[in-house]
């Protein structure tokens, strides 16, 4: 029988600090380039050596680095993940991943109101901030893209084939990953991009890497306003969770408004399988931007409502859960 839960050990935050603080520091890089000693890794981090030596012993307790000697620190197996720069992108306190981290501050508030309370740590709400700081919002592109999430899979369609599909909108498609991949997959596929103008300028280097520039055009404009019409196929991957009902559903409405009638409006991410077992929401974008993942039953409700019936659901062999919506 496993042992049950001690709440001082759930609640103590020391150890998930002391992991973003190296993280940020790169510590694990120092280690690397062999600077072992800690007075040696304090002046590479440009940390105080004394108190990054009370944090190194904290987190060598916990498993992550050793110290063979007094003084003296060696990567192990888990340590050398602090290398790795997806995580770092997520971890890192001066950028993105200290939104993160800090927005937890806002948790009780976002459950006493129901509302978001991201505003009360950083000044403003989640979107607002990142497009106010145009650093920490490219850190969030970079972590949203192939760096971060990884290269996405362009196997979006889960009926028919892509010879009916000749034009591709990816509503809030980041930087423009998996428009890219798709283009780069399907060359008689054109796409347009739809994200807020500072993401969509930071696409070009994306597409030009790809080499779709020539079939691709981008639409700097909120997913609130009227879309790119006449497409044979939208895509919301990671875009709903982001939003409350009301919001999603508009969302979901500006698709339906701008696809062909046999337009078809694909949704990746964002929704489970009614069954049992199914992950339960994740409650980070509760904290940041008042958004939930939903139930397929859910999702259906929502979507009806907003002019489009689930056509289709399932989950690819990539573990990827999509529904495609039709126009009722
Ligand atoms: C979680 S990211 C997902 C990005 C991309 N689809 C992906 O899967 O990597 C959500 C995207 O929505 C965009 N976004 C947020 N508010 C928006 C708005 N009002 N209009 C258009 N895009 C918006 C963000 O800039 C961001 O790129």
């Amino acid at each position: 029988m496993s042992a049950e839960p001690n709440l001082w050990e759930l609640s103590d935050l020391s150890t998930p600090w002391c992991v973003h603080v190296v993280a940020t520091l790169r510590v694990a890089d120092h280690l690397a380039a062999g600077k072992t000693r800690i007075d040696e890794l304090a002046a590479a981090s440009g940390a105080h050596a004394g108190s990054l030596h009370r944090v190194l012993r904290h987190l060598v307790s916990k498993g992550v680095f050793e110290e063979p000697s007094p003084g003296q620190f060696a990567l192990n197996e888990v340590a050398r993940g602090l290398q790795d720069s997806p995580l770092r992108l997520g971890l890192d306190l001066d950028s993105f991943g200290g939104r993160m981290a800090h927005a937890w501050s806002t948790l009780l508030s976002a459950v006493r109101t129901g509302a978001p309370a991201y505003h009360e740590a950083f000044g403003r709400p989640f979107w607002e901030d990142l497009q106010a700081h145009p650093e920490i919002g490219a850190s969030f592109d970079a972590l949203m893209g192939p760096g971060g999430h990884g290269t996405p899979d362009p196997d979006v369609l889960i009926t028919g084939d892509w010879a009916s599909v000749r034009t591709v909108v990816d509503v809030g498609g980041g930087t423009g990953s998996l428009l890219a991949e798709i283009l780069r997959a399907r060359p008689g596929v054109r796409g347009t991009l739809v994200d807020l103008p500072p993401t969509v300028a930071r696409s070009a280097e994306v597409f030009s890497a790809a080499g779709v520039v020539d079939r691709v055009t981008t639409s700097a404009q909120s997913f609130f306003d009227p879309l790119p019409p006449g497409a044979d196929l939208y895509l919301l991957k990671s875009v709903l969770a982001d939003w409350p009902d009301r919001e999603a559903g508009v969302i979901l409405r500006r698709c339906a408004d701008a696809a062909r009638p046999a337009g078809r409006v694909l949704v990746l991410s964002g929704v489970s399988p009614d069954e049992p077992g199914a992950p339960s929401p994740a409650l980070l974008m509760m904290v940041l931007v008042g958004g939930t993942e939903r139930s397929l039953s859910e999702f259906r409700e929502l979507a009806r409502a907003a002019g489009l019936d689930v056509h289709a659901a399932r989950r690819q062999a990539s573990g990827r859960f999509v529904v495609e919506c039709r126009r009722a």
